[in-house]
């Protein structure tokens, strides 16, 4: 096999993934992959981007190439290098380049946590120019006509030592999420963790007290992945205080009066 050949089937998504609407978020995601304008998905982790992002390719029919961003990430790790074997150097492309190549969405998640001289690679692939310099191998990568960039980024993160440069986030159009609406997250609990509607609703009014301390003792609310955590463990017969304990209070916080304060939510509805 070729180096560059790679079967777009590979990243297809076989199965639906569940997604609940919170809003217009689909029509307007299908309007920009329509004009194949990159994206930024905005929000607090655990609220659903990830998940958007694979039910979109689903629906759209495409492949989704993934990339979990960090600091430690180098222009290579997404673009692409030249390796030893046996015969010689060989050229690998990174799963930015495999991407453009055979037209998939590429979500890059988080980004903000790759460094600036990373992040600079993806600009030309979200202009006008849509392609992809491969400096080291001497080659210029036209992107394919059904490829789309996205990424995510969390507000909440947002510091001046760790941010996106302008130059950056003007590239993208942007849609905000949230912790959806009571009544979805409560549909959402039980479709993910198989809770009955009852256990459901109590977990979602935990964490409506939870994310009024955001900005007061808690850096972020507790996310609907966290509720859904809380509801696989009740499934599986841990006991509800348990289980929220471990989900919802243990991962967020190691201040005591804090726990306390969230035990104390956990009690009203468990107690
Ligand atoms: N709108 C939604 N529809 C279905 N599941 C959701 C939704 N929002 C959140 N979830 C659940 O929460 C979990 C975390 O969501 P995820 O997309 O991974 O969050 P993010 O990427 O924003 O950090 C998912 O695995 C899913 O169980
Ligand atoms: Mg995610």
């Amino acid at each position: 096999m070729s180096e560059n050949t790679v079967d777009p089937q590979q990243y297809i998504i076989k199965d639906e993934p569940y997604y609940e609407s919170v809003g217009d978020e689909i029509a307007l995601y299908e309007a920009a992959y329509n004009a194949r304008m990159p994206m930024m998905l905005k929000g607090p982790t655990g609220c659903g981007k990830s998940r958007f992002v694979e039910h979109m390719a689903y629906k759209l029919g495409r492949p989704l190439i993934t990339v979990a961003c960090n600091e430690d990430m180098t222009a290579s790790d997404l673009v692409g290098r030249f390796l030893l074997d046996a015969d010689g150097t060989k050229w690998q492309d990174g799963p930015l380049t495999t991407a453009a190549r055979i037209g998939a969405i590429c979500y890059l998640d988080e980004v903000v946590e790759a460094r600036q001289d990373t992040t600079v690679v993806i600009h030309p692939l979200t202009d006008h120019r849509r392609s992809l310099p491969l400096d080291k191998k001497g080659e210029l990568v036209e992107a394919h006509a059904d490829f789309q960039l996205v990424i995510s980024y969390n507000p909440g993160y947002q510091s001046l030592m760790k941010d996106l440069k302008q130059s950056t986030k003007q590239r993208f159009g942007a849609l905000d999420f949230d912790y959806p609406e009571e009544t979805i997250e409560v549909a959402i609990v039980v479709k993910e963790s198989g809770v009955d509607k009852e256990t459901a609703e109590k977990l979602v009014q935990i964490s409506h007290r939870a994310r009024n301390l955001k900005g007061h003792g808690l850096d972020e609310g507790i996310s609907t992945r966290l509720l859904v955590y809380a509801g696989q463990l009740i499934s599986k017969g841990v006991e509800p205080q348990s289980a929220c304990m471990m989900t919802m209070v243990t991962p967020l916080t190691d201040d005591p009066d804090m726990r306390d304060t969230l035990n104390a939510a956990v009690q009203t509805f468990f107690g």
